[in-house]
């Protein structure tokens, strides 16, 4: 069994989760507008799942296909929120995924996260690209990509059945170089 990481930035710690999160978990991703606009999430958000999801952390980290943390104030550790990168080791690439909880919103904290995130990923797991999709009715999740410093790559155009609607999937993608490069320009 691994030791999964402990990410700190200005604000915020990124750490695994524990079984005694899932009431929040519940709770936050349960809410239809975080449910609305991700693929994985259920809605409704039974008894149970956020439990049995937590469950299923540790053996996937194991694997070496995905990682994924809390969202956490520094100060005070209330949870926010989720960020993951799932990876694809043979092609040395991950996609990231992530939600914060409404009542958070528009305070930075997803892109704050999201930068420990890449980091992460290419200094740590030596990944060559970190790519992440958002629908296209989800400007604010395309706006924390861009800044990130990611490359807009795409836009599928109704590729998704999201409650009955369809959605285009819109690609944005950051090589390891490229992001080595932002580092040194903005220190
Ligand atoms: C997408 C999400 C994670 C963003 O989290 P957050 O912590 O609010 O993100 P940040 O505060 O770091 O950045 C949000 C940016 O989007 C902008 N934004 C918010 N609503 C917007 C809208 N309707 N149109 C355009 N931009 C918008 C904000 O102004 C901010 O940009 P700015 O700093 O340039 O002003 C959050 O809204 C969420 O969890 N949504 C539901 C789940 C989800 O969609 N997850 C992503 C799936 S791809």
């Amino acid at each position: 069994m691994a030791e999964r990481p402990t990410l700190e930035t200005p604000r915020l710690v990124l750490r695994p989760f524990v079984l005694g999160d899932a009431r929040d978990v519940q709770r936050f991703a349960g809410a239809r507008e975080v449910a609305a606009t991700t693929l994985a999430i259920p809605h409704p958000y039974e008894d149970g799942m956020a439990e049995e999801w937590i469950s299923t952390h540790q053996a996937a980290f194991d694997a070496g296909t995905m990682v994924t943390l809390a969202v956490t104030l520094k100060a005070g550790g209330a949870l926010l929120g989720v960020i993951d990168l799932h990876i694809e080791p043979a092609h040395q690439r991950a996609e990231m995924g992530y939600w914060i909880a409404v009542p958070y919103w528009n305070q930075g904290y997803c892109t704050e996260a999201a930068c420990a995130m890449l980091h992460y990923g290419f200094v740590e797991r030596g990944l060559h690209r970190i790519g992440a999709t958002h629908f296209g009715s989800n400007p604010a999740s395309g706006r924390v990509m861009q800044k990130i410093g990611m490359v807009y790559e795409g836009r599928l155009r109704d590729f998704i059945v999201k409650w009955g609607r369809f959605e285009d999937l819109v690609h944005y993608g950051l090589l390891r170089d490229q992001w080595a490069a932002r580092q040194t320009a903005s220190p």
